[in-house]
């Protein structure tokens, strides 16, 4: 089994990087047995702080749960990302953007971007955004969304970036939990040569949100839009009419700066809310040595910047360190399965970072488009967002990164900010399918099911004991749910709802999760939307989602659906449940099997027994377990007979 292979660090890899095995070894001891210490050190490195601190840690994992970092410091955000690098590397490129046709590219050097990040400030001042309103950002890849979240941080307002792919219901939604007073967009966005209706979509969204008074669109295509001229504004015409002087705001370490929703296993998405000094030492240090950043590196991150990897990874911690980073505007597969590594040549790109689904789905159209071009560029590759597969690992080491180029297997999440278990370059043996060791200042354990601490080799629930900068403060207008999502499971820890393994050498594996959160092509979404989406169709009368196996996504979604009494089964109601759920949602979560179900397996108590219902979606039939005490065993079999296949 692959999963024994050790890869050991390369002799030239150890010798330029950052920390070493014994050096790692140091500073996590350290950074556990002095956290204050250590990050108070890390704080003044790797930021520049306009007031000190007046106290580095207040924290409790239990009662009421608090977690306060620097508190009383004083920082700015687009200062820290833009502002304080003017000096020595005015000139330098901060941003690489690659459009969705190969022909469109552009730089854009530090001095530049501090000047469309100053202006639209200013625009957004002028349309009476000030210190804590919330703007909501709705964009493609394309410069102006990393304008607009680093504008946002200028003037001290949150930014809540909702990813491009969202549907106008589930942009309603996130616009209203935060009370949104302008939301920034485009006319359409780009991806594998198709274009998406943004501002048509906006446009839905917003007639039914009254908080928001003014909707600025960028100008990407000239495609036609509607237009409302109480409230619809060019950002181009904003933008050049505004002055570029527009002072960074000084922001407490612990006021917000951004809110993003993710999916939990119940209800709507909830409001991630991340403060500004403990998030950005965190993706700032996390990038420093999980990439083992270099000078003239050029570092690409494939991330959509309406994920938390887009915000960590893409905008701040890249630019924290003055490192020229990628934003790609469109899709892995557009022109040609070549794209990606064309664009590694065209750009030097030094560091690649994407997610285990784009590498399987890259795998399966073979080495040749791989090794048509040159990759020599390349110097660390890193993934993110679901457990990737020991043999996908395996042929992004040897065929992409040619075996020069160490691959860090980054866990973690959006409420964790920032990389909580993963290998460093030149300090870690790398095993496929392993996210290997804990950052400095993280102390992970695994739980049994009584709520007992696994020691050494074991699997559990993966909890974190002791807090780190990067965590997420609250839930946006909900700490109880906070409390009780995150800290009710194991008293006095946070709950990943994460399961992992950990070996013989400490290294951990992430085995996915325990909740019924599902992880599709590295997109997180709750099977609750999904169902509540389904249930919205007359027709339907219940419906259970669950996650299956699926060769490229990771996971694929499988729903059961109970149809009302006198509703028949047909390829056009199965056409609307799938439609509907795209207009709920969004096309990320279109099902790819519907069974009709003429009930569920449950209890007596009337509980739904979701383990059989992966099981079948999974065709793991052999391993049903016992199903002697649900209320109506008979229709397991009916379920098994009429299996759809995804
Ligand atoms: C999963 C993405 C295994 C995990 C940064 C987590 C991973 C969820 C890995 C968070 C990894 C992320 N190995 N599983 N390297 N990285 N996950 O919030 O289940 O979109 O809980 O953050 O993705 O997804 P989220």
């Amino acid at each position: 089994m692959s999963e024994h292979k050790v890869y050991p660090v390369p002799e030239s890899v150890a010798a330029r990087a950052h920390v070493t095995q014994a050096e790692y070894e140091a500073m996590y001891r350290r950074s556990v047995d002095d956290p204050e210490g250590f990050w108070a050190e890390q704080a003044d490195r790797f930021l520049d702080w306009f007031e000190k601190w007046d106290t580095t840690l207040d924290w409790s994992f239990e009662g009421d749960v608090h977690v306060e970092w620097f508190k009383g410091g004083k920082l700015n955000v687009a200062h820290n990302c833009i502002d304080r690098h003017l000096a020595e590397h005015a000139e330098k490129t901060a941003l690489i953007w690659e459009g969705d046709e190969p022909d469109q590219d552009q730089h854009i050097t530090f001095r530049e971007l501090h000047e469309q990040v100053s202006r639209l400030g200013n625009v957004l001042k002028e349309r009476g955004v000030s210190k804590g309103d919330r703007v909501c950002l709705y964009m493609p890849m394309i410069p102006e969304a990393v304008y607009a979240m680093l504008a946002c941080a200028r003037i001290g307002a949150v930014h809540s970036v909702v990813f491009g792919g969202f549907s106008p219901e589930a942009l309603k939604d996130r616009i209203q939990d935060a009370e949104a007073s302008v939301v920034i967009t485009a006319d359409e966005g780009v991806r594998g040569g198709r274009k998406v209706g943004l501002k048509a979509n906006t446009d839905k969204a917003v007639d039914q949100c009254p908080s928001v008074h003014t909707v600025l669109t960028v100008r990407r295509t000239g495609g036609d839009i509607g237009w409302n001229d109480s409230r619809d504004v060019w950002y181009h015409e904003a933008v050049e009419a505004a002055s570029a002087d527009c002072p960074a705001e000084p922001m407490d370490a612990e006021d917000p700066l951004f809110i993003l929703y993710t999916s939990g296993s119940t209800g709507k998405p909830k409001g991630v809310l991340h403060t500004t000094g403990g998030y950005l030492l965190y993706a700032a240090i996390t990038t420093w040595y999980t990439f083992d950043l270099q000078p003239d590196d050029v570092y690409w991150c494939t991330a959509d910047v309406g994920w938390i990897t887009g915000h960590s990874y893409l905008v701040y911690g890249p630019l924290a360190n003055a490192t020229t980073s990628v934003v790609f505007e469109g899709v892995p597969s557009y022109p040609d399965a070549s794209r990606f590594w064309e664009v590694v040549d065209k750009h030097q790109v030094s560091v690649f970072y994407t997610a285990p689904t784009a590498i399987r789905a890259l795998m399966r159209e073979g080495d040749e488009p791989v090794t048509k071009t040159d990759r020599s560029s390349l110097r660390i590759l890193g993934t993110v967002g679901e457990p990737i597969n020991p043999e996908a690992w395996e042929w992004y080491y040897h065929v992409v990164g040619k075996e020069q180029c160490p691959i860090v297997d980054t866990w973690w999440q959006t409420e964790t900010g920032g990389h909580l278990i993963t290998p460093l370059p030149g300090a870690t043996e790398l095993k496929p399918g392993s996210a290997t060791r804990p950052f400095f200042g993280i102390v992970p354990a695994l739980m049994d099911t009584d709520g007992h601490v696994v020691e050494g080799e074991g699997e559990g629930a993966l909890v974190i004991t002791r807090p780190w900068p990067g965590q997420m403060r609250t839930i946006y207008g909900n700490h109880q749910r906070f409390v009780e999502t995150y800290f009710s499971a194991f008293k006095g820890c946070y709950f990943s709802g994460d399961g992992a393994r950990r070996d013989g050498n400490g290294d951990y594996w992430i085995t996915g999760r325990m909740d019924d959160v599902l992880n599709v092509s590295g997109h997180r979404m709750g099977t609750a939307e999904i169902e509540s989406a389904l249930v919205l169709h007359d027709a339907v009368a219940e419906a259970a989602v669950v996650g299956y196996p699926h060769d490229v996504k990771g996971q694929g979604i499988y729903a059961y659906v109970i149809l009302v009494k006198d509703a028949e089964p047909s390829d056009a109601l199965r056409k609307e449940l799938v439609n509907l759920v795209r207009s709920e949602i969004g096309p990320i979560a279109s099902p790819d099997a519907i069974q009709w179900a003429p009930g569920l397996p449950k209890t007596r108590s009337g509980k739904i027994m979701r383990r059989i219902l992966r099981k079948i979606a999974a065709n793991e039939l052999d391993s049903l377990g016992d199903t002697s005490t649900l209320a109506d065993p008979a229709v397991v079999d009916e379920l098994i007979n009429n299996r759809v296949t995804g």
